[in-house]
């Protein structure tokens, strides 16, 4: 007899669960994949601290890591980079494809088309097959940044130009986007940045990922819903928004009038804030000190000097409920030097995160169940039909 659910009451009938608004604290799987310290500010990959990684390891060393658990040897790590080298081209057909999109559409929209589409290249159902696997794995890495790519310049009118098989996988989508071989700072650089956005334990598009996981259909279906989760303005789509506001906020002097501004009307400081981090996110810290970098070499951006003064001034004025800076809050500033356009920050971000989602896909397979939880129903109690010439017109919800 399935316990009754009483009206209002917010726990689950049957396992008295009670109901928590976003999964909140709530533990949805077991993973070894990432862990966060929000209060310390502490965030390692597979054990590992992220200042060492960002200082030591490139970005296909730390996404082989994410995704078999291990960092590779030498021989492991020279295998995996030649196959995702090998693989970086994309068929044609889906070139094709991607020059019917409209130009103005959003390229988040663009890449979680043309990742989908992959999987009518390759068969859906070997997913129990370790080469299955590492096939899948290689072909995503690979592909995914000449899609992105690949639709910048399509956008302009023109031919999407093909991967450079002497260039390294960050210096090539670089070249691959600008069409100019990237300084060889500005390459390292932003493979630093895709280290930082590879993997965050189960954010919105990782626990999207997983759901699509769960039900056991091919990667490319799990990687394309995890696309269109972290396209939200809330979630990986924060980046693009960030430049806006420092852009409106123009000077470093409008900075406290513009919080204050922003807290009044209860509107969100984009960039700020974190349901794990209580403190400023480490991944921050770690862009701030690329940001300095790229600056001394390349020059100064003077929105970097609104991004300190919103800092400092918020402050006081959010610090005190935890809200700091997040990852999304200097990132865009690196790639506004590096001449990546503003509308493809969060394709840089799915770049880098199809790492972890590949990782938390695996890890899903390992010991799987399909996600399926629960509800508290707050609806109608059953009631009979209503002929139509009986309804009164109500007001559409
Ligand atoms: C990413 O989960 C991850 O790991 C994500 C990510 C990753 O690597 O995958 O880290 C990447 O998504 C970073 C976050 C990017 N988004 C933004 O910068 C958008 C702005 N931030 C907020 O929308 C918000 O902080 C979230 C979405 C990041 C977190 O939201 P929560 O945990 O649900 O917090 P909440 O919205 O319930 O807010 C709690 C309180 C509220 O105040 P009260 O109503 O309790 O008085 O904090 C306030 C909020 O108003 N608050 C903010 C704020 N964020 C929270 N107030 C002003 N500005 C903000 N940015």
């Amino acid at each position: 007899m399935v316990a009754q659910q009483q009206p209002g009451d917010l726990r689950h009938a049957r396992t008295g669960i009670e109901l928590r608004p976003g999964l909140d604290g709530v533990p949805a799987t077991q993973s070894s994949i990432c862990d966060i310290d929000g209060d310390q500010g502490l965030l390692t990959y597979r054990g590992y601290p992220m200042q060492d990684l960002a200082a030591n390891s490139s970005f296909l060393e730390t996404a082989y890591l994410l995704i078999w658990g291990e960092l590779p040897s030498s021989d492991q790590l020279a295998d995996f980079e030649h196959a995702v080298q090998m693989h970086r081209r994309v068929s044609f057909r889906v070139r094709d494809m991607m020059k019917c999109f409209p130009a103005s559409g959003h390229p988040m929209d663009a890449l979680q088309s043309s990742a989908a589409s992959l999987g009518l290249f390759y068969s859906r159902r070997a997913i129990d097959d370790p080469q299955y696997i590492y096939d899948a794995v290689v072909r995503l890495i690979a592909k995914i940044p000449t899609m992105v790519a690949a639709f910048q310049l399509i956008r302009k009118g023109q031919d999407p130009i093909q991967p450079r098989d002497d260039l390294a996988y960050s210096a090539n989508f670089l070249y691959m986007l600008t069409e100019r071989e990237p300084d060889p700072l500005a390459a390292r650089i932003f493979d630093c940045c895709l280290m930082l956005h590879a993997e965050h334990s189960l954010n919105a598009s990782t626990f999207s990922a997983r759901v699509t996981a769960s039900t056991l259909t091919d990667p490319y279906a799990v990687v394309a819903s995890a696309v269109g989760t972290l396209a939200g303005p809330l979630h990986g789509g924060a980046n693009e928004d960030v430049l806006a506001m420092l852009e409106e906020v123009g000077s470093a002097g409008n900075a406290g009038a513009y919080l204050d501004e922003a807290m009044q009307a209860k509107r969100k400081v984009m960039g700020f804030g974190h349901r794990e981090y209580k403190v400023k996110d480490p991944r921050a810290v770690i862009l701030q000190a690329l940001v300095e970098e790229m600056f001394d070499r390349f020059g100064h951006d003077d929105l970097y000097d609104v991004a300190r003064a919103i800092e400092r001034e918020a402050e006081s004025r959010l610090g005190p409920k935890g809200i700091y800076p997040n990852v999304d809050f200097y990132s865009g500033l690196v790639y506004r030097k590096l001449g990546i356009p503003r509308d493809l920050f969060t394709p840089v971000f799915a770049i880098a995160r199809v790492a972890g989602w590949l990782a938390h896909w695996r890890e899903q397979l390992g010991a799987n169940r399909i996600f399926r939880p629960s509800q508290i129903y707050s609806g109608s109690e059953p009631r009979s039909w209503m002929p139509i010439e009986q309804r009164v017109t109500s007001p559409a919800a």
